[in-house]
């Protein structure tokens, strides 16, 4: 390890959550409902109405956080907590939830990382057609300008919208469309124009209206690998880092759409329609850094025009397209409890491919092990298999800033446990325990689990001690 390069000295160690997994009083304290609220819970799973109690623990939790020595804290602002008809009137009590929130980090010298948009459209928007609507725009550019307003003297750090890309990829699997076959596309990447015209309207205020904001986005970013040497499997992997990957980041750092992923969508007759002027916000947007979330990478095979089925396994829900790619498992991976690929080389290798293609400066806004963890009855987490997942990508990262990529911070998945997207609480990420159960609210009692003291540990010794 002597030839490392050691982490930088003001790396940005923290964690991320999202406003609808962990705050709870979804339709209280003057909060429109968003998409998440009205979706149906999958069966055996809880509402939102508590998750992890954050809107009245913040204090205790990011007490919490700042005992474990975080620099920064990622967290979504909920749209319709602040306007609960996503436009129109402000609610007074969510702006002064978020300055309550934000004072507490500054309060221990942890800096804001704030995501704009986490999965959570105004329920309102939605009902008027959502980001199908071109008006969508503006209505997110206005949410923007809310928040900068409000917020952007101490929050200096801006994420605009998490996981576009599976919002896009995976539309169908998390409700940003219900229409199936041709007209599915042509939806999901007219939404996906709007977001990136909107996402590009944001950055540029964002540098207008905040003193020293710097602002990036968030998709979920990892390369896809051909399943064999066979020349055509290399051909099913560049289709889906373009589609998944380079679609996205192409069009957040140089304004132009990926020309493979132009293509798709021209093959698909779903090519958005884009009004005069368009790409010109889109090439003035420019972000200072890329925040990416990864997981795991996926492993695809060649696949036919006519080929029927998808077979494999298919953590990433990124399943088959016609003469586009077809989901194959990667046996050299081992799998989480929940069947996610664990690995950690393809942490490094992503990031090696992003730094090549984009010289922005990284951050990880999410990355982490979702398990079934359990509370002894001394009050303990013994969380070692979490704790072995977070070192190996850990050290993967400082392999990949001794190849010379620019990683400004690392923000795991999840500070604190909360209610996870697929799985509800069972699943849990966290550092922090929280004692309660699918439905049984239990105490809500916080518990420092071994990877508490571990993650404490790594950070005073700026990465130096895993
Ligand atoms: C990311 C999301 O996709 O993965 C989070 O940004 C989500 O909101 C996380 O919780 C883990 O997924 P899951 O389904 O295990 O909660």
């Amino acid at each position: 390890h002597k030839k490392l390069k050691p982490f930088p000295k003001d790396f940005l160690w923290g964690a991320s959550t999202s406003a609808y997994q962990v705050e709870g009083a979804n339709l209280s304290h003057g909060k429109g409902p968003s998409v998440q609220d009205v979706k149906k819970v999958p069966e055996g799973t809880s509402d939102l109405t508590v998750c992890a109690d954050f809107y009245h623990r913040y204090k205790e939790d990011i007490a919490l956080m700042a005992e474990m020595g975080f620099k920064v804290y990622r967290f979504s602002i909920s749209w319709s907590r602040i306007l609960p008809q996503g436009t129109g009137e402000v609610n007074q009590e969510g702006i002064d939830f978020y300055n309550n929130v934000i004072n507490e980090c500054l309060k221990y010298n942890i800096i804001p990382l704030v995501t704009m948009f986490h999965f959570d459209m105004p329920q309102a928007l939605e009902e008027r057609g959502g980001w199908e609507k071109r008006e969508s725009i503006d209505w997110f550019v206005n949410f923007a300008k809310v928040m900068y307003e409000n917020f952007g003297d101490r929050v200096k750090y801006w994420l605009t919208i998490n996981e576009q890309n599976v919002l896009i990829l995976s539309g169908d699997i998390i409700g940003t469309t219900t229409l199936t076959g041709p007209e599915k596309y042509k939806s999901l990447y007219q939404q996906n124009h709007h977001m990136l015209v909107a996402q590009a309207k944001a950055m540029a205020l964002c540098h207008e209206m905040v003193e020293g904001g710097k602002i990036g986005p968030a998709p979920n970013i990892s390369l896809a690998y051909p399943a064999s040497c066979k020349p055509e499997d290399q051909l099913a992997a560049q289709n889906l880092n373009a589609i998944r990957n380079w679609l996205y980041l192409d069009m957040a750092v140089y304004g132009e759409y990926n020309h493979l992923a132009w293509a798709f969508m021209e093959k698909r007759n779903a090519t958005p329609h884009i009004e005069e002027g368009d790409m010109e916000i889109l090439k003035n947007g420019h972000p200072d850094f890329i925040g990416f979330n990864y997981y795991s990478t996926a492993t695809v095979a060649w696949c036919d025009e006519n080929q029927g089925e998808t077979f494999g396994h298919d953590q990433q829900k990124t399943r088959m397209e016609e003469g586009v790619y077809l989901g194959a498992a990667n046996p050299n991976l081992p799998h989480t409890d929940f069947g996610w690929e664990i690995d950690p080389f393809g942490f490094r290798a992503t990031i090696r491919e992003m730094y090549s293609r984009y010289r922005l400066p990284m951050i990880v806004t999410e990355n982490g092990l979702g398990a079934y963890d359990k509370l002894t009855e001394d009050g303990k987490v013994h969380d070692q298999y979490r704790i072995e997942y977070l070192r190996k990508h850990i050290e993967q990262i400082q392999l990949a800033i001794t190849d010379g990529a620019e990683m400004m911070g690392y923000c795991p998945w999840s500070a604190i446990d909360l209610i996870s997207t697929h799985e509800g609480m069972v699943k849990r990420y966290g550092f922090i325990y929280v004692d309660r159960d699918e439905f049984d609210l239990k105490t809500l009692d916080r518990y420092r689990k071994d990877s508490f003291y571990w993650y404490k540990k790594v950070i005073a010794s700026n990465g130096e001690d895993l």
